[in-house]
């Protein structure tokens, strides 16, 4: 199904918030993102694309901007060590460029992630990307089905239920005139 709707996590303002809250370095490091914008679907895997230019290895730090602050999610120094946070164990793949993959992605991904490229001097340079989650509509369409079932089968048992009323009914006539059909008759009976 491609049909998508996207979370509005994509406004400028959300982006101006995001740079605002780092501080931006000029100095022999450099980033390059390539795509800022950066969108998935739930359950897939996004690739959070940079490349850097830095003189010596390099420490290479992700993190999520999220409401309770900076959430770390993996710091490595290429042929050293690598460090992943907990709860991205398992679903976070780096690349030597200084990318990342993160499989499996939910809803609750969605945001701004920002990498670090420290040197061994101590100077460092960031870059933002903005991750979008997209929701498969057909979670939508499936919730319409039910919806629609459950009240066809309503409607069935209402017509059901007046086609027994109906036939009460016309039960209860038939008996009626059946029975005035044999007053007379008991009338006439009485009256003899
Ligand atoms: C970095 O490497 C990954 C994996 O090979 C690739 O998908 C990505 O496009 C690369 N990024 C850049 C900016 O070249
Ligand atoms: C790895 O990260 C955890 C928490 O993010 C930190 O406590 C620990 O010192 C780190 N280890 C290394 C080797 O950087």
């Amino acid at each position: 199904m491609l049909l998508m709707r996207t979370r509005s996590w994509n406004n400028n303002s959300f982006l101006i918030l995001c740079l605002t809250g780092l501080y931006l370095h000029t100095n022999g490091i450099m980033v390059l993102i390539p795509h800022h914008f950066v969108s998935a679907s739930v359950d897939e895997s996004a690739i959070l694309s940079v490349e850097y230019r830095c003189t010596g290895v390099p420490t290479i730090r992700w993190r999520q901007l999220s409401p309770q602050g900076m959430k770390s999610i993996i710091t490595w120094e290429p042929g050293n060590y690598q460090n992943i946070s907990e709860s991205y164990q398992d679903r976070i793949q780096e690349y030597r460029n200084g990318s990342i993959q993160l499989s499996n992605v939910q809803l609750y991904d969605a945001g701004c992630y920002v990498v670090t490229v420290t040197d061994k001097v101590g100077s460092s340079k960031d870059g933002v990307i903005i991750l979008n989650i997209n929701e498969p509509v057909y979670k939508d369409l499936y919730f319409v089905v039910v919806v629609t079932t459950v009240l066809f089968a309503i409607s069935i048992l209402l017509m059901f239920f007046l086609w027994i009323c109906n036939q009460s009914v016309e039960l209860y006539k038939m008996k009626r005139r059946a029975q005035s059909a044999k007053a007379p008759t008991d009338m006439e009976l009485s009256a003899l």
